[in-house]
């Protein structure tokens, strides 16, 4: 392994190891939202084109898919009624794109001159992007939300990086328990990471072996480990390596971690697995902490200097951009610098007062473990409206499907899957409702499912459009800038 600095540089080389781990970027460019030449650098939203299209969410930002799929089959007046109802609550107009947009501006503002705003507007402590030259292999653990990953980072110099990483399941047991016992399953994790590389490597974990050959010089056990920590929660930093844990999102209450410096937390776990192993020491440092968002930034930037935004698109939604310290009054820095700022937009609107919430989203907010909270995150999912729709006998003749009432039972994936299918009969939906839903559907009942799913998520691409609007913006990049972007609901 390199040589660890111990200078600033090497801590903003963790954040960037850390950064990595999350990586898998995918590369969208904020012209991709805008129509034709603006006045005066204002984004607008002129009326989408109404041609049909059926690709991912995000393209739908665009273009308003209208459903076509199987009207060679006969299919009843009340279905038609019920379609046309759910159109009405869930298309989000141009205008109403504009005055998100506009909101939008005024909580940047707002979050950016002073704490405890609804826009949290929180600095980084990540004073620069990378340049595509920083060299070293790195330690990374990423707390994401479904999954909880270690990942050893080569860099190497010429904006391509290696990353050879373990995932490990987060049970909802260890979300809910207590946070030393969620921590102590870190360190636990890390551990065996390490000592799958020390007994010569786990198939699993590509290119391991190599790297424990690297590292058999008969000291292995001394050395100690720098490590970069995405920690993807609202978390109130002072320093890169120092951070209060806000307030847990996506589903988190352990307790004994909001208010608490996660950095201690994290470190602490290690010296307690340290005193457990006194035969093989886990000599680990934790050098960095970043949010998902930052470190979504600054990994693309490695490889796309022109990277200046970044969102997640996942269990959580949030973004992080580059802006200039002599614009973040709540900071007094140094003029002329820049500064990477984690927004944590997935609570604009807290107040409701803008996004067009419908009955679906509200009931979504009140069964959920942060109610009042997080509600821009919220509106990017919620596939309420069926359970709802089979109480009013519009779907399955109102028989109920048992599967539906699990919270958080019906995945994304299954509503990609349903927008994917292009049978004139909607057959793989159908598959896919006995699979899932353990229900036989009529072609009705079929044709509903379908459009609540284009809807839900031509819904979510279009408001998330409206933010990353927003931002560019902000930034004045309205020429066209890289957004790199990563999640699961990305993906
Ligand atoms: C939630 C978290 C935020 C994170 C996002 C994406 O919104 O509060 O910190 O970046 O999820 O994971």
């Amino acid at each position: 392994m390199e040589k660890f600095l111990d200078d600033r540089s090497s801590l903003f080389y963790f954040g960037l190891a850390a950064g990595i781990s999350v990586a898998a970027t995918a590369q969208y460019t904020a012209s991709f939202f805008q129509p034709p030449p603006l006045p005066a650098q204002e984004a607008n939203f002129g009326e989408f084109s109404r041609k049909s299209e059926t690709a991912a969410p995000l393209r739908g930002a665009v273009n308003s898919p209208l459903s076509t799929i199987g009207q060679d089959l006969e299919s009843s007046p009340g279905t038609s009624k019920t379609i046309a109802k759910l159109e009405k609550s869930f298309t989000v107009t141009s205008q109403k794109l504009n005055e998100i947009v506009k909101h939008f501006a005024s909580e940047i503002k707002r979050g950016l001159a002073q704490d405890g705003q609804t826009l949290k507007m929180i600095p980084s402590f990540v004073d620069k992007r990378p340049t595509g030259l920083e060299v070293g292999t790195y330690l990374a653990l990423d707390l994401g939300g479904t999954n909880f990953r270690v990942c050893e980072i080569t860099l190497d110099g010429k904006g391509t990086m290696r990353n050879r990483s373990k995932k490990y399941t987060l049970t909802e047991d260890l979300k809910t328990g207590t946070a030393v016992r969620m921590f102590d399953f870190f360190a636990e994790c890390v551990e065996s990471f390490l000592d799958e590389r020390r007994s010569g490597g786990d198939p699993s974990i590509p290119g391991s072996v190599e790297f424990y050959k690297t590292l058999s010089n008969g000291h292995m056990e001394e050395e100690m480990l720098q490590l970069g920590f995405t920690f993807s929660f609202p978390t109130d930093q002072t320093a890169i390596d120092s951070g209060t844990l806000m307030v847990w999102t996506k589903g988190f209450t352990a307790t004994g971690a909001e208010g608490q410096d996660v950095v201690v937390l994290l470190q602490e776990a290690f010296k307690r697995r340290c005193c457990l192993r006194y035969y093989q020491r886990v000599n680990v440092h934790v050098a960095a902490m970043v949010n998902d968002t930052v470190g979504t930034l600054v990994s693309h930037a490695y490889s796309n200097p022109q990277t200046y935004i970044s969102v997640i698109l996942g269990t959580g939604f949030n973004a992080a951009y580059v802006e200039k310290v002599d614009q973040i009054p709540k900071l007094k820095g140094e003029p002329g610098s820049e500064m990477i700022i984690n927004m944590e937009w997935g609570a604009f609107d807290d107040e409701h007062s803008v996004l067009p919430l419908t009955p679906y989203d509200r009931q979504l907010d009140r069964g959920s473990t942060n109610p009042h909270r997080q509600t821009y995150e919220k509106l990017v999912s919620g596939i309420y409206v069926l359970l709802d729709l089979v109480s009013t006998g519009e779907l399955f003749s109102g028989k109920q499907c048992a599967a539906l009432l699990i919270p958080y039972g019906f995945e994304t994936a299954n509503m990609s899957r349903i927008e994917r299918d292009h049978t004139f009969d909607l057959a793989d939906t159908k598959i896919l409702c006995e699979e899932v839903l353990d229900t036989q559907t009529t072609y009705d009942d079929r044709r509903i499912i379908r459009r609540v799913c284009e809807l839900v998520g031509t819904r979510s691409a279009r408001l998330a459009g409206a933010g990353i609007t927003a931002v560019v913006t902000r930034i004045n990049r309205l020429d066209g800038c890289t957004v790199g972007i990563d999640g699961s609901l990305y993906e």
